[in-house]
């Protein structure tokens, strides 16, 4: 398949980006499937209401079937379409938050989403993305889009569109380049069905800014604990991997250098993630810096990009600092465990 790739600006300002916006809604509007940008990651859409475009998302990312897709829309209104009540929590949520990157879940009505976006599940995950070229994408087709990342299951998610090329070129009909993309973690993805609302992913919008509006607020226990069976599906798969094995390393950065010293002697080509304030301090074959660690949004931001990074390198073991398990560093962390597959050097 021949994938179209058209380069628009991010504020939808320009007027050459309309009749390329609408290019790409038409192909939506066809059933095909399309990447564009959202504020957290390149999202590949599909209509969420035929059965034909959903299956080719799950076909071009090789994504299991049993995992369902977060349901992004344009207007609130069209949440009454598919959606069975509206808790009054979530309601404040949305009023603030949306668009933004948080995902709620709800009870879905019957018979108007495709079974297979949401898995077959009784719910689904839905959510307003804040960038200029999904909202007035949304807007054009004024359909429910199913929209999961657009990288090739298991990769890193992607956050310009040359990764989405990288994973997905000759596999999709439509590429919508609208530049890099801003926070660099997917969303949060919260459980609004029950009395207490329970984050199953955490993401870009954090605990604390979630429990500043609805006072309480759980933690899936199987995000801490890898014995127990998470609630949301996705989060029992191995994500977000760069090609060589990552350890995550607890530590001062004297005793990373002391690992990849060791690693080097026996010959291994080692690569180090860490951030600008260390960027000098390593000796290694590959040092790639994601953000600073003073700020953990500009280290959210260039995460997956760095991660990728490694792959276009001979590096067979790369080690990465640890980052405090607060605030957007609750999402940079479980990200990285699972890039790690929960590899630890304590
Ligand atoms: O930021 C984002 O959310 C990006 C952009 C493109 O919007 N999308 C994204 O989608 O991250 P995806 O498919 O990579 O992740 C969706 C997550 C998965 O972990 C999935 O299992 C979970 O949401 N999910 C979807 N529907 C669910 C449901 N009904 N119950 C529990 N978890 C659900
Ligand atoms: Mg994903």
């Amino acid at each position: 398949m021949m994938t179209k790739r058209w380069s628009v600006d991010k504020n939808v300002d320009k007027e050459e980006s309309y009749p390329q916006l609408s290019q790409a809604a038409d192909l939506l509007k066809n059933n095909e499937v399309v990447a564009f940008p959202t504020e957290t990651v390149y999202g590949l859409g599909g209509n969420a209401e035929n059965d034909e475009a959903v299956k080719k998302i799950f076909a071009a990312k090789g994504r299991p079937s049993d995992n369902p897709l977060i349901i992004h829309i344009a207007d609130k209104r069209q949440l009454d379409v598919f959606v069975q009540e509206i808790p009054e929590k979530a309601k404040s949520l949305m009023d603030l938050f949306w668009p933004g990157p948080l995902t709620l879940i709800f009870n879905v009505k019957e018979g108007i989403l495709s079974n297979y976006a949401t898995a077959g599940l009784s719910t689904v995950a839905v959510r307003m993305p804040d960038h200029p070229v999904a909202l007035s994408l949304l807007k054009t087709t004024g359909l429910p889009i199913a929209a999961p990342s657009a990288n090739r299951s298991g990769r890193p998610s992607p956050t310009a569109a040359d990764h989405v090329w990288e994973d997905l070129n000759g596999r999709i009909a439509g590429l919508v380049d609208g530049g890099p993309t801003g926070v660099g973690v997917e969303s949060t993805v919260l459980d609004c069905t029950d009395a207490t609302p329970v984050i199953l992913r955490p993401g870009g919008i954090t605990k604390e800014q979630i429990e500043a509006v609805i006072a309480n607020v759980h933690i899936d226990p199987a995000l801490a604990d890898q014995g127990q069976a998470p609630k949301s599906p996705g989060m029992k798969y191995r994500h977000y991997a760069p090609d060589a094995p990552l350890y995550l390393v607890e530590g001062t950065r004297e005793k990373i250098q002391q690992l990849v010293d060791e690693k080097r002697q026996e010959g291994h080509s080692v690569g180090v993630l860490t951030t600008a304030e260390n960027r000098e301090f390593y000796h290694a074959d590959f040092v790639f810096a994601c953000g600073q660690r003073e700020h953990l949004e500009t280290v959210a931001s260039s995460l997956y990009e760095a991660l990728r990074h490694f792959n276009h390198t001979d590096a067979d073991i790369i080690y990465s600092e640890m980052f405090p398990d607060e605030g957007v560093g609750q999402a940079i962390m479980n990200r990285l465990m699972k890039a790690a597959g929960h590899r630890v050097i304590r």
